[in-house]
């Protein structure tokens, strides 16, 4: 009951969020695009998990501890400590800002609160921050780590709900069952190097034929479901048609984000009976 209430109180803010979000995306998209490695960094290629998820634990727990070193008078240790949640706040905001560009419809929407809640809560912060540096009354200073506090955990909220109720960057494959037992595929040729979609039981498959060689991938894509048959092949990977994730024909390993995840690999031989079969590798 609380959940939907406050799902519809972020949904309502739409009115402002989606032409906002259409702006900070296009600029945020030139910002990152002749940057692509530093974005798959940012996203998490490389650690197989988003970076963004990782890094927001550390500024939510550096000030909850601030909060409490305020109210007990410990003043060096609470600048101090609120210096650093700035700063990983900071870093927390940029690897966001990397995986926003990809985001799209309700995720975008509800993004873009999580996004605003997120700044100017560190507004309060910074502001906080620079008034400690010469104030004799702490009051002031320790009000605005609270109100910042609150519009984070506010935010942190909103964040919760992209990812779990909406499911952004989360492996699409997660729930899916092995395909362990070879099963017909429903194609009876498969093209040479053009990117051919087909079903084996309820998996949907993309194959593409590299002379005597099928190469088989799931063909949802792990990032956001895209379609991997709509892509393009680039030498031995294949390109997503969404937001150009690439995985090696080979392994389904990835090999350009925004995917943080591999794509599943299956092997396909000639049926018995005529036709091809697949099964997971
Ligand atoms: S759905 Fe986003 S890269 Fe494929």
């Amino acid at each position: 009951m609380l959940a939907r209430v406050l799902n519809r109180l972020i949904d309502a803010q739409a009115v402002w969020a989606d032409p906002l979000g259409g702006l900070l995306q296009r600029i945020l998209a030139a910002i990152f695009r002749p940057i692509r490695p530093i974005k798959d960094f940012l996203n998490g290629k490389w650690l197989g998990h988003p970076v963004h998820a990782a890094l927001t634990d550390l500024p939510i727990g550096i000030l909850t501890l601030v909060l409490v070193l305020d109210l007990l008078g410990q003043t060096q240790a609470a600048d101090v400590g609120l210096a650093l949640g700035v700063v990983t706040m900071l870093a927390a905001m940029v690897a966001g800002y990397a995986d926003y560009v990809d985001t799209f419809g309700l995720v975008r929407t509800r993004a873009t609160v999580h996004a605003v809640l997120m700044v100017v809560g560190q507004v309060f912060l910074v502001v906080s921050l620079a008034l400690r540096r010469d104030a004799d009354d702490r009051f002031a200073p320790a009000l605005l780590v609270w109100l910042g506090y609150g519009l984070i955990t506010a935010g942190a909220y909103v964040g919760g709900e992209v990812v779990y109720a909406l499911g952004n960057m989360v492996d699409r494959h997660a729930w899916r069952t092995k395909l362990a037992k070879w099963t017909p595929l429903d194609v009876a040729d498969v093209p040479e190097g053009v990117p051919t979609r087909a079903k084996a039981g309820a998996q949907t498959l993309v194959l593409v034929r590299r002379g005597d060689v099928i190469h088989a991938l799931h063909d949802t894509c792990a990032h956001a479901g895209g379609p991997l048959s709509k892509g393009t092949l680039v030498g031995d990977q294949i390109e997503c048609p969404w937001h150009q994730s690439r995985f090696g024909l080979r392994d389904g390993h990835r090999t350009q984000g925004p995917t943080t995840y591999d794509q599943p690999r299956f092997e396909v031989r000639a049926a018995a009976t005529g036709g091809w079969e697949a099964r997971q590798a």
